[in-house]
C-alpha cells in the first residue's frame, strides 16, 4: 500500500496524482490520509461536539478531493480514505508503518513565503519507517529518465535497489550520478592525496563494478553512468533537472551519526527540481 497525505492544498493534490500513478504501476492500493486534531476525531458528545463534527466534515471534504483526483487519473485503482488523529507529522509517520511508500507534497496550506519545503514534508523524510517521496512540480511530460545519486558507502545498496526497481517499472533510463570531491574534507583532515587521475579512475572502476551487478538483476534498464567532480548538491540538482524522479539516500557516508537526514538529502529536500525519493538508509 502507498500512503499519500493531503491537506487541501494544490501541492497535496499533485502528490496524490504522483502517488496514484505509482500505486497503479506497482499494482497496490492507495490510501489518502488527512490528519486533524485528536480531540476532533474523538469528541462525539458535549459542548464541543459541534465543532468536532464540523472539523471532521472538513477533513472528509479534503479527503474526497484527493480520492476524486486519484480515481479520475487511475480509474482501476483501489483507493481508500482515512482521517488520522494527531499532529500531521507524527500521524503520517505512524500510518507509514503499514506502507511501502509515503508520498507528500513539498508544500501545504500554510506555505510560508521563502520556505522551499514545508514542515510536514521536511519532518517525515528520513523519519518515516518507509521510503518517502516529496512531490514538487511533476514534469508535464515524462522525460523517461530517473536520476540516482550514489556515494561510495555501504548504504548505497538500498538506494540503488529502489532506483533500479523504479526505472524497471517505468521503462525509464537510469542516470547514476556519483559526485566526488578530490579535496573532500573528512573530520577536518584533507584526504585524497595521490595521483589525481588515478583517484578518478579508481572511483569510476568501483562504480562500474557495482553497477554491473545491478544490471544483471535488471537487464532491461539502460544505465547512464556519470562521475562528476564538485559539490553533490549542485551536481545532483543539475543532473535531476527535467528528470521524472531524483533518488537519494536519507544518509550517506561521513554524516554525523546523530543526523537522521544527511546533508545532501537535507539540501535536496529544499532544492530538488522535481519529485524526490528519500530512501531509508539507516546506519
Ligand atoms: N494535516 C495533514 N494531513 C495529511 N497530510 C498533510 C497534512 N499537512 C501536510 N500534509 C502533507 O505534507 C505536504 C507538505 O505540507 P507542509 O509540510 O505542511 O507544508 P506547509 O508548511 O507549506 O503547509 C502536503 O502537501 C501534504 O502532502
Ligand atoms: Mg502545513
Amino acid at each position: 500500500m502507498i500512503v499519500v497525505g493531503v491537506d487541501g492544498s494544490r501541492a497535496g493534490l499533485e502528490a496524490v496524482g504522483w502517488a496514484a500513478a505509482e500505486a497503479a504501476l506497482r499494482g497496490v492500493p492507495l490510501r489518502v490520509v488527512h490528519a486533524i486534531y485528536r480531540w476532533a476525531v474523538e469528541t462525539g458528545q458535549g459542548r464541543y461536539a459541534g465543532v468536532a463534527r464540523w472539523m471532521r466534515e472538513g477533513a472528509e471534504t479534503v479527503l474526497a478531493a484527493g480520492v476524486d483526483r486519484a480515481r479520475r487519473e487511475q480509474p482501476g485503482l483501489t483507493v481508500e480514505a482515512k482521517i488520522l488523529p494527531g499532529d500531521p507529522r507524527g500521524a503520517l509517520i505512524r500510518e507509514a508503518e503499514h506502507a511501502e511508500l509515503l508520498v507528500v507534497g513539498n508544500h501545504g496550506l500554510s506555505a510560508v513565503r521563502g520556505l522551499l519545503v514545508g514542515s510536514v514534508a521536511y519532518g517525515v523524510a528520513g523519519h518515516a519507517p518507509c521510503d518517502v517521496v516529496v512531490v514538487r512540480e511533476t514534469p508535464a511530460a515524462s522525460a523517461g529518465e530517473i536520476v540516482v545519486g550514489v556515494d561510495d558507502s555501504s548504504r548505497t545498496a538500498r538506494v540503488l535497489e529502489f532506483a533500479f526497481a523504479e526505472a524497471d517499472l517505468r521503462g525509464a533510463d537510469l542516470r547514476v550520478v556519483h559526485v566526488w570531491n578530490r579535496y573532500a574534507v573528512v573530520g577536518g583532515f584533507q584526504v585524497g592525496a595521490g595521483d589525481f587521475f588515478e583517484d578518478e579512475k579508481s572511483e569510476a572502476r568501483q562504480l562500474e563494478e557495482t553497477l554491473v551487478r545491478w544490471s544483471e538483476r535488471y537487464p532491461s534498464v539502460s544505465v547512464i553512468e556519470e562521475i562528476v567532480q564538485g559539490h553533490p548538491v549542485d551536481a545532483l540538482r543539475e543532473a535531476a533537472r527535467g528528470a521524472d524522479l531524483l533518488v537519494v539516500g536519507s544518509r550517506g557516508r561521513g554524516e554525523l551519526a546523530a543526523l537522521v537526514l544527511g546533508s545532501v538529502s537535507h539540501a535536496m529536500l529544499h532544492h530538488a527540481p522535481g519529485p524526490l525519493a528519500v530512501i531509508r538508509t539507516p546506519a
